[in-house]
């Protein structure tokens, strides 16, 4: 895939800047034995000068009167965002190979990911087919007769993270777009070329100006974005640094809204009284799937001491079965990582906590080449360690024992993050005792299961650094507009 003439649908012209390769994390073997990160495309990199063009053109379609996006009827903008899904779906091959190619997802899993994108956008019609019939009533108080109506909020900088680059970031960017936003949209460093197929569809389906894409690298054209004061909401799934540090750009930080989902060090709480088969199976699940590349990810172990021994056996015999390899091949669990300093992160935190007594208790850590590592168990982690407190998003997994409840729920009060918690008890008196300390301490307590986002429908959020503002297929259409009101005497 290579560059197009256009970077948006409201702003075609050719760009100026330079252009960027697209290196797969999956490496290929050389003749000589080494490997080599494949070549797989290329794309524009926007100067500040054209990210802010990009800016002017969604502004002015929010601004730009009757019959425009943001003033169009609900069902005239649903028929819009149904022609471009029928678009998108004729592109599904192209997208999802592109997904497992940039960011070496399975192939099965990019399929969900697409998928689930496809049932979220029709499930976000449906939702607010409903949210416009509640709205659309009238009222009568004390001689005024009102209209409460969701109405827009402005220009929304819609920002996806790797790791599921299309869903997530079609989780902000269709419910801000569906409410009368209009967008300007960064793909994901690692995630960029699966949007090219789309392109067309944004272009075709929408009116000028209202999607517009923008690439390049975030730091060197956000920051002019943010300054304008031209972004009314700012929507990131990333990292809560990153997020802090974009709002006060703002000229206007306390009028921004921004929608985030951001850091978490989800903890799994096994307690002497947990089935020892299912909590392996679910904490399998919950810290390696997609090579624990998610921000839902188990990320800290907590076992009760009477447990620890047998749990760390079962659980190194349920990973020594996982089938890593290339994204394509069938049955496979574990496959390349696409960030390039990964690797060597996830190997100082697993020396880190060797240095300070720990033991990889399986045979991970290790890498094949530059982009996969080996799952590691690491264990006994203790709170000197980075893997303690530092979300290591990818495949290593801490244990920590316990000897009393009170311990982990102490580590989540002490806690900067605050996404989820998973919970493995058969004794129901102990797990109603946990729920209400922990349900104060984060967004989503999980029973005898792992944590995760969905089903969609659910509120998504988090305390403390987790995030900001709620999504969700209904809440996120709130987060996305304000109550207006039509009001007059009678
Ligand atoms: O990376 C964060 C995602 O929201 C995780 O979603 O729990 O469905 O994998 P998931």
């Amino acid at each position: 895939l290579h560059q197009k003439e256009y970077l948006s649908n409201g702003f075609m012209k050719a760009w100026e800047g330079a252009s960027h390769a697209v290196y797969s994390p999956v490496a290929l073997a050389q003749a000589d034995g080494s490997y080599q990160r494949k070549l797989i495309g290329s794309y524009p990199v926007c100067t500040e000068k054209e990210a802010l063009e990009a800016l002017d053109a969604a502004t002015e379609a929010y601004n730009n009167g009757r019959g425009a996006w943001p003033t169009m009827g609900v069902d005239d903008r649903i028929k819009c965002v149904e022609n471009f899904t029928r678009k998108m779906i004729a592109q599904k091959d192209t997208v999802v190979k592109l997904i497992m190619w940039e960011i070496g997802k399975s192939f099965a899993d990019s399929v969900k990911e697409f998928d689930r994108t496809v049932e979220y956008i029709y499930a976000t019609i449906d939702a607010l087919k409903n949210l416009d019939r509640q709205s659309s009533k009238f009222e009568i108080e004390q001689g005024i007769i009102a209209q409460v109506r969701r109405s827009p909020l402005g220009v929304v900088l819609c920002m996806g993270p790797f790791n599921y680059p299309l869903n997530e970031t079609f989780t902000t960017l269709i419910p801000a777009l569906i409410m009368g936003n209009t967008i300007l949209f960064k793909p994901p460093k690692h995630g960029t070329l699966l949007f090219y197929p789309l392109l067309d569809a944004f272009r075709d389906s929408f009116p000028e100006g209202v999607v517009n894409t923008i690439y390049g690298r975030g730091h060197a054209i956000v920051p002019a974005l943010m300054q304008s004061g031209k972004i009314n909401v700012l929507t990131l799934i990333g990292s809560s640094k990153v997020a802090d540090e974009l709002k006060k750009l703002h000229p206007k930080v306390n009028r921004l809204r921004a929608i985030l989902g951001l850091d978490a060090k989800n903890a799994a709480i096994i307690t002497q009284n947990a089935d020892l088969k299912l909590s392996v199976e679910e904490t399998v699940l919950g810290a390696l799937s997609f090579n624990g590349q998610r921000c839902t990810a188990l990320k800290v172990i907590f076992v009760h001491r009477s447990k620890v021994d047998a749990f760390l056996e079962e659980l190194s015999a349920a990973v020594s079965k996982l089938k890593y390899g290339m994204p394509w091949e069938k049955g496979v669990a574990l496959t390349p990582l696409p960030e390039p300093h990964k690797p060597a992160y996830l190997k100082e935190c697993i020396d880190d906590a060797i240095r300070h007594g720990a033991s990889v208790i399986n045979e991970g850590g290790g890498t094949s080449f530059e982009s996969f590592v080996y799952p590691a168990i690491v264990y006994p982690v203790k709170a000197e360690m980075k893997l303690y407190r530092e979300e290591q998003f990818g495949p290593v997994i801490p244990v920590v024992p316990f000897d009393d409840l009170e311990e982990p729920i102490q580590y989540l009060i002490e806690s900067t993050h605050g996404q989820q918690v998973s919970i493995f008890s058969q004794d129901h008196e102990e797990i109603s005792l946990l729920i209400d300390p922990l349900v104060n301490q984060v967004s989503r307590v999980n029973i005898n299961c792992q944590c995760q986002r969905g089903p969609d429908v659910f509120p998504f959020t988090g305390r403390k650094d987790s995030a900001e503002g709620t999504l969700s297929v209904v809440d996120a259409l709130r987060s996305f507009s304000i109550r207006s009101l039509v009001a007059s005497k009678f």
